[in-house]
């Protein structure tokens, strides 16, 4: 098996990229970022391993896409590459558009097209449970069969995506499934998400920035349990666990509000309390995720293993102990983008 993971440098992909490489089953982990912000190679630089190569390049370059494809003779592909940041989309949409919408359709282009030519591929294209919309406070989890609703510009992104991959599976055949995830957290997440910049601002005693009035709900589950659920929907997609074209959700079955994610770094950091401040709530802003996750359960004996006390406890000392890998996150976009959405 020789595996293409898409977006490796970012946060979810630098994990998956280990994952891969640890579980001995890939000859070759190729990684295409084109770095964008959150891309960063520093997530990686420990990882000496002849299996491994990083190439420099976006997935909206067919190109690129096609050689990378055929040189490497690629039989397996976890597309992660995308615009992650709701926030943003809100901003600009365009870029969104460009990666997570075109640039999907030019890895189905480009597998379709290698097909043709008697390349066999098997692929996960990484989505998320925004594509959903937002739940009621008594509302049962999302599940697979949740009608797709996005509220927010880069979901309705993820879910044009999602239909992408469904279509180009019914139309061509290609063999590939669409996961789900809730809100991921854990190290080498880029300091513009909750979690980390939240962790951030208190160790630095800066002002804590709620959205509206902090009961929104998300799932959160460790960065760590979705990468190995990632290669668990890869390996069921080859041993027929999991049909092209089929939906798996997973989650943690951990529902907390923004606010009591906040008062838990903040006690875990030892911060003031008075460094909350309530700001203008993010435009349309979802209400609530949860994720049901009985067929990730059934299909591929997964489960969430790290508990949230654990997680959040390891997420903490790992920002609190890498200054550098913060340093580096700090480019120039990054205090921009402060500086333009915060004041
Ligand atoms: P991230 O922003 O940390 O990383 C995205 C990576 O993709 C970066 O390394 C970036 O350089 C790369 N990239 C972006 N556009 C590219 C392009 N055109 N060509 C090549 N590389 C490109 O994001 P993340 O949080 O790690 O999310 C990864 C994927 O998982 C996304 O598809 C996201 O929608 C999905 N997801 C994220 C979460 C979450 O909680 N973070 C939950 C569910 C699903
Ligand atoms: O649910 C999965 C999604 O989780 C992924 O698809 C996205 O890529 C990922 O970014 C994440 O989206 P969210 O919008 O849920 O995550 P974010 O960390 O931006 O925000 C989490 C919650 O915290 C949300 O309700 C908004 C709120 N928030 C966020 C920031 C950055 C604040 O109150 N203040 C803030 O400064």
């Amino acid at each position: 098996m020789r595996l293409l993971i898409t977006g490796g440098c970012g946060f979810i992909g630098s994990h998956t990229v280990r994952e891969a490489l640890g579980s001995g089953k890939f000859q070759k982990v190729v990684n295409l970022d084109c770095l964008t912000y959150s891309g960063n190679p520093e997530n990686l630089k420990d990882i000496d391993d002849g299996k491994y190569r990083f190439i420099h390049g976006s997935i909206n370059d067919s190109n690129l896409v096609q050689e990378t494809i055929r040189e490497e003779e690629i039989s397996h592909i976890i597309h992660l590459a995308a615009e992650s940041h709701v926030d943003r989309s809100i901003d600009s949409v365009e870029p969104f558009i460009r990666s997570n919408i075109d640039g999907t359709r030019v890895i189905l282009e480009s597998i379709r097209d290698l097909e043709k030519l008697g390349h066999e591929i098997s692929m996960v294209h990484v989505s998320t449970d925004e594509v959903y919309g937002s739940l009621g406070p008594e509302d049962p989890p999302f599940t697979e069969e949740t009608p797709v609703c996005p509220m927010n510009p880069y979901a309705a992104t993820k879910a044009a995506s999602d239909m992408l991959v469904q279509s180009f599976s019914n139309t061509y055949g290609i063999k590939a499934v669409i996961t789900r995830c809730s809100n991921n957290y854990g190290p080498n997440q880029f300091p513009e998400k909750l979690v980390p910049l939240m962790t951030l601002n208190a160790i630095e005693g800066k002002k804590l920035p709620i959205y509206g009035d902090g009961m929104q709900i998300r799932d959160w589950i460790h960065v760590s349990d979705h990468s190995r659920g990632l290669l668990e929907s890869l390996f069921g997609l080859s041993d027929g666990s999991l049909t092209p074209g089929e939906v798996i959700n997973f989650g943690a079955n951990d529902e907390r509000t923004n606010l009591e994610i906040v008062s838990e770094i903040i006690e875990m950091t030892d911060a003031d309390k008075g460094l909350i401040e309530y700001v203008s709530d993010r435009p349309g802003h979802d209400r609530r995720y949860a994720m049901g996750f009985e067929k990730a359960k059934l299909a591929l004996d997964w489960e969430p293993l790290i508990p949230w006390e654990k997680g959040i406890r390891g997420t903490i000392d790992w920002y609190i102990n890498n200054p550098e890998w913060v340093e580096s996150v700090r480019t120039g976009d990054y205090l921009n983008w402060l500086e333009r959405h915060y004041g």
